[in-house]
């Protein structure tokens, strides 16, 4: 059995529809109702469904041999995965966005509000820019628009939650996407499973690709 951690929620249902597509099928997985693993004998795959910023832990520790992680999550907490795939879905940025009146003149540390505190640290110790951070841990949009913070890092995907609160991308930082990830153990025993998954599903990106 391969043990495949998924994200919950609507990129969790891209992913399964891929990994559905390559070949590993798991009929009961569409079925309306709370569990939370599934699993199908003749494809030989465990499904479960964890919180997206969670799989890379199920991975890093074992509990799953592979899942599918933001790249967001994997530069932010670097978990010790092996990064097999680019799956081109759940396509969005990191960016800092703040008030459209609001320009970074230098002259003060900014205050910079994020989720993503490795990443907007290493970002802005790279342009080195002195900035004070500040970790929340959700409707960060909200921060610039109290005065808590001068600008947030963030994901943008449509933009529509900057432009419903008046904010504006100020600079993009990274493009971000859904990634394979494998524990590095499985990888060693059960490689040649990984890989069939790996070919299966890289047919499947290439095929997207060719529409
Ligand atoms: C994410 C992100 C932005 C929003 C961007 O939030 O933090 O708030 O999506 O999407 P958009 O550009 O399409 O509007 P999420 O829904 O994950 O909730 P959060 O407030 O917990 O971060």
């Amino acid at each position: 059995m391969l043990n495949i951690a998924l994200p919950k929620g609507r990129l969790g249902e891209k992913v399964y529809a891929m990994f559905e597509a390559a070949g590993y099928e798991c009929p009961s997985i569409r079925e309306v109702n709370r569990k939370l693993v599934f699993e199908n004998a003749d494809t030989g795959v465990r499904y479960f469904w964890v919180k997206p910023s969670d799989v890379s832990i199920y991975v890093e520790r074992g509990a799953a041999d592979i899942g599918v992680a933001g790249k967001d999550i994997l530069l932010e907490y670097e978990p010790a995965v092996y990064e097999l795939l680019d799956l081109g879905l759940g396509k969005c940025r990191m960016a800092v966005a703040g008030p459209k009146d609001f320009y970074d003149d230098g002259t003060r540390t900014l205050r910079v509000a994020t989720k993503f505190t490795n990443i907007a640290s290493a970002y802005y110790a790279g342009i080195g820019r002195d900035i004070d951070i500040i970790k929340l841990n959700g409707s960060i949009e909200i921060a610039p628009l109290l005065g808590l913070s001068d600008v947030i890092v963030d994901i943008v995907e449509t933009g529509s939650t900057l432009r419903e609160n008046d904010l504006e991308v100020k600079t993009e930082i990274l493009p971000i996407s859904a990634r394979l990830v494998a524990n590095k153990s499985s990888f060693r025993f059960k490689g040649t499973e990984i890989e069939r998954v790996v070919n299966a599903l890289s047919r499947q990106i290439d095929a997207a690709s060719n529409t």
